[in-house]
């Protein structure tokens, strides 16, 4: 993996270079663009724990690896092959223990990295700010509008701070995306349109359990201390996301990525005002809480968004924002900007009926009144992140970076709970078949 990048913004290359080069024209964009990789001034390396090392957190602590200005001099998870598989993944025999509190009380502790189940984020990092830390708190950042909200004053009154962990908001195409959104080059954006499919148990969380889980290798006891306590489960440890009191389902597990690209790219960080959503569950009747398919509408203020996720059909990830003057699609870490054709046009259809006289005069007075040729159209622009290009380092650099300097990170506390609420609304419309309103006010959901 590369770990450091030239200065260069962008480097434009000639059309074809990309294995989809249809586009006439395709620019590798360049991930110095963030500047995130840059050692701090200081030269220092922020020094973090990390708590939870199952999937998500060594995938991180694996990206960590390529960012140099962070050391992992911690970690923390409750599950012993767990805890070796992070001590793996980062390549150091860093400390690890059962209890993240006696990570927390060390003084040479910059910063956190959150990777427990989702239910158990708010009592993380409540603690985790509590002993003065920053935190880069996995996504979704809440299980429940009640846990984002603590979680959001907490950050305030402690001044940390925080990042929730949707990596494609440091993500170098998003970062383009925002830019040219915030152009005006796409015109009026009135309908966005953004999908994740899945078509394997895997990718419906039938997870295998390891042969090891016991309650002797998992500490069961803390793992469910917050929510309601049930003899030891070794499917639930594993395949939490298909229980509502662990997870959200699709919502919380893939719309979040979504809607945090869309706020990223558009600017909206706010909950939608509206969300109605359909689905059901046919495939994987094997007692989970959530649907294998949720198609969700959301008013969000400016524009409609339509999301949805299928466990039940594979079909590649897109993210298309339809604008007056040009359609942007995001799949992967690779934007398209295609320009439409608003020119002004003749009419032909509605003149079916007219008579050859009347069409006549009509065209000739038509073209009295266009005398320019339209201009020709744009053309069609990609631009793409280079091959192997990892956004969970740059999400990473890019909480270091404001560690050290204290400077704004984007998807901040407010940021991740907005997009969170925005997946409760989804499940909350969904369970009690009605629209799920966003009362700004109360700061909570209606429509029961
Ligand atoms: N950003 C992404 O692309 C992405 C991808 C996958 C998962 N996630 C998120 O990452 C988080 C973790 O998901 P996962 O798939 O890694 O789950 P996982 O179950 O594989 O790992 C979570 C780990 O947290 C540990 N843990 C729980 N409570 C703990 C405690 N009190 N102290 C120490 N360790 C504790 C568990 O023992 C477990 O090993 C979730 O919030 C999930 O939504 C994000």
């Amino acid at each position: 993996m590369k770990t450091a990048w030239t200065r260069r913004d962008f480097v434009r290359i000639g059309a074809g270079a990309l294995a989809a080069g249809a586009a006439a024209k395709t620019t590798i964009l360049n991930p110095s663009m963030l500047a995130a990789q840059a050692p701090a001034a200081s030269g220092r390396k922020i020094r973090f724990v990390s708590i939870g090392t199952g999937i998500r957190g060594c995938d991180l602590l694996r990206s960590a690896r390529a960012v140099p200005t962070g050391e992992c001099v911690g970690t923390a998870d409750l599950y012993t092959m767990h805890q070796k598989a992070g001590q793996e993944a980062y390549g150091a025999d860093v400390p690890t223990t059962r209890d993240y509190r006696s990570l927390l009380d060390r003084k040479d502790v910059d910063a956190v990295i959150v990777a427990v189940a989702d239910f158990q984020h708010r009592r993380v990092v409540l603690d985790c700010l509590d002993a003065g830390k920053d935190v880069y708190c996995e996504k979704p950042m809440s299980h429940n509008v009640h846990d984002g909200l603590a979680m959001v004053e907490a950050v305030g009154k402690g001044k940390r701070i925080f990042q929730a962990g949707s990596q494609r908001v440091s993500n170098i195409a998003y970062r383009k995306a925002a830019e040219i959104y915030k152009s005006g080059r796409l015109g009026e954006v009135t309908y966005i349109e953004a999908h994740t499919d899945r078509n394997s148990p895997s990718g419906a969380w039938v997870y295998p359990v390891a042969s090891d889980a016991s309650p002797e290798t998992i500490d069961w006891k803390t793992w469910i201390r917050d929510a309601p306590d049930r003899p030891f489960d070794a499917e639930r440890f594993f395949r939490w996301r298909c229980f509502a009191d662990y997870g959200e389902g699709l919502a919380g597990d893939l719309f979040v990525h979504l809607i945090s690209g869309i706020q990223c790219i558009t600017g909206i960080n706010a909950a939608p005002n509206r969300a109605y959503s359909s689905g059901s569950l046919t495939h994987f009747k094997d007692g989970r809480d959530y649907p294998d398919l949720i198609a969700t509408l959301y008013d969000y203020p400016g524009a409609t968004v339509h999301i949805h996720c299928n466990q039940n059909n594979t079909n590649e990830e897109s993210t298309i924002f339809y604008g007056h003057e040009a359609t942007l699609t995001v799949i992967g870490s690779t934007i398209t900007v295609d320009p439409q054709d608003t020119s002004p046009q003749p009419e032909g259809y509605s003149l079916n009926g007219w008579t050859a006289e009347a069409k006549k005069k009509y065209f000739d007075e038509w073209r009295a009144a266009h005398p320019e040729k339209p201009a020709n159209l744009g053309e069609v622009e990609t631009f793409a992140a280079p091959h192997h290009y990892d956004d969970t380092a740059d999400h990473l650099a890019t909480f270091f970076r404001a560690v050290e300097t204290r400077e704004h990170v984007t998807e901040d506390e407010v940021f991740g709970n907005n997009a969170a609420i925005a997946c409760h609304m989804a499940n909350h419309s969904y369970f009690h078949h009605n629209v799920a309103t966003w009362d700004a006010a109360a700061q909570n959901i209606k429509g029961a």
